[in-house]
């Protein structure tokens, strides 16, 4: 069809409503030109029944038929095209207007006080006539009949389809201006969302498409593309983030297992001397998966997709699981883990990303505290405090270490491993929760912090 062969949805509206238009206006014209005709036609009829009330009550007056007749005749000549008129006297026609000279009209059947007949007489006229038979009041077996040719009709009904024939293309070509100029206004839109998308790029990802919210639908399609280029764009930096970071952060170890391992190939060793260098290339490969797995994890945080796994969980659960898996870290390491107040709390979350954030703040605070000394743990008003007695964190330092990869120098020469990251994974992940975190911290006393959530 041709209508899917039409590629722009403004021309298929048009299409469709051009055609919907033009058929609406001829049927219009149907229904004017068959109205007219209906009112020509009783018009018509009208004029005859009152010539023949006249007739008759001329006769009824006593008056000569014939004359009054002839009189008839010659009154309606100019309001009714070609009145004929006769009367029958039972079969026999007794009288006739004097146009009548060629024919006659036959004797119509009817059991009432009247009847109309269209009726046709080739060699008098092209036109059909319309013939009203009546019975005449007082001489029942009389019956007038008076017809009339349907010219003036004709020519009347012709006039207004001539009419019609001029005025609809100027109507039509009107609607049709005025459908075109508003389907351009409401197409517009689409344009400049057609026009904007085509033009955003990798690079440019925090172009939006500029609308007015008027909440229609091209409205909501320009809302919903802005939407998903906000995810688009996060992801995207995401990713960046993700390949900067990781190829950042692999330089240095694969350098040293290179650097292992071409040394231990120049020449002929010991078994021995292989085992330690394959050793420490196993540390360094260890270090390498555990960091690409904290890496991929922060990668991955997209708000939207988390915050609609959030579900109602068991805050002091998810918390005392984090801590019993480092009951033994604690332990084996002489620092003692102190339980204080537990509160059955329920907050709306994402249970293995609280417990990221869980585990993360217990092996710090066990990791930065000497042999036996001592942790607490709460969870009171929704908050959770993890303290412990530790080496403390430098005051110019307590923003700086929710930062990627930020690590207080003191870490590298007491050789306490780590990659920085969890600290930013416990930021990231307070703050999709809304959750606020404090930090109190001393040189040499020990570090307190606070996460708050809203339940
Ligand atoms: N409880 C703590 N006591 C002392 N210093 C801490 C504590 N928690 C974090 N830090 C400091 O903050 C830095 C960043 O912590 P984090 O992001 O968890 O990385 P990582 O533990 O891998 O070093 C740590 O390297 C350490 O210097
Ligand atoms: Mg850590």
């Amino acid at each position: 069809m041709i209508f899917n062969k039409i590629k722009s949805i403004k021309f298929k509206i048009f299409f469709a409503y051009s055609a919907i238009s033009i058929i609406g206006v001829f049927f219009f014209n149907a229904v004017l030109y068959y109205s007219a005709k209906q009112d020509y036609r009783e018009d018509t009829i009208k004029a005859l029944k009152s010539i023949s009330r006249d007739v008759i009550v001329d006769d009824i007056e006593g008056k000569n038929l014939k004359n009054s007749m002839k009189f008839a005749s010659h009154k309606y000549k100019f309001s009714i095209d070609n009145v004929y008129i006769q009367a029958r006297y039972k079969d026999k026609i007794v009288l006739k207007s004097a146009n009548m000279k060629n024919f006659e009209f036959p004797r119509y059947k009817f059991s009432q006080q009247s009847t109309i007949v269209e009726a046709k007489f080739e060699n008098v006229s092209k036109y059909d006539f319309i013939i009203y038979s009546t019975k005449v009041f007082r001489k029942r077996d009389y019956v007038l009949q008076i017809g009339t040719t349907t010219r003036a009709e004709k020519i009347e009904l012709n006039e207004i389809i001539e009419k019609m024939l001029m005025g609809d293309p100027l109507i039509i070509f009107i609607i049709l201006v005025i459908l075109y100029k508003m389907l351009q206004d409401i197409i517009k839109p689409m344009n400049t969302i057609i026009e904007t998308a085509e033009h955003i790029s990798i690079t440019d990802l925090d172009k939006r498409i500029p609308y007015t919210d008027n909440g229609d639908e091209f409205a909501q399609l320009a809302k919903t593309f802005n939407k998903m280029l906000s995810r688009l764009q996060t992801s995207f930096a995401q990713i960046k983030r993700f390949s900067a970071d990781a190829s950042h952060q692999l330089k240095t170890p694969l350098t040293s297992m290179r650097i292992q391992t071409d040394i231990a190939l120049k020449t002929d060793r010991k078994n021995e001397e292989y085992k330690v260098v394959l050793k420490s290339v196993n540390d360094e490969i260890i270090y390498l998966q555990n960091m690409i797995n904290n890496l991929f994890m922060l990668a991955q945080m997209d708000d939207e997709i988390i915050k609609q796994n959030f579900k109602q969980i068991d805050l002091d659960i998810v918390l005392m699981n984090a801590v019993e898996e480092f009951v033994l870290v604690a332990n084996k390491k002489g620092v003692s883990l102190d339980i204080k107040e537990i509160e059955h709390t329920v907050i709306n979350a994402e249970d293995t990303l609280i417990s990221i954030l869980c585990s993360n703040l217990i092996d710090n605070a066990i990791k930065y505290t000497p042999l036996s000394k001592n942790i607490s743990i709460e969870l009171k008003d929704s908050k959770i405090t993890i303290e412990d007695e530790g080496i403390g964190i430098e005051e110019k330092n307590l923003q700086a270490i929710f930062d990627r990869f930020f690590r207080e120098d003191s870490n590298k020469l007491k050789s306490v491993k780590g990659f920085g990251l969890g600290l930013s994974m416990v930021k990231m992940i307070a703050d999709i929760h809304g959750a606020t975190i404090n930090i109190e911290s001393k040189i040499g006393i020990g570090t307190k912090i606070e996460i708050q959530f809203t339940t």
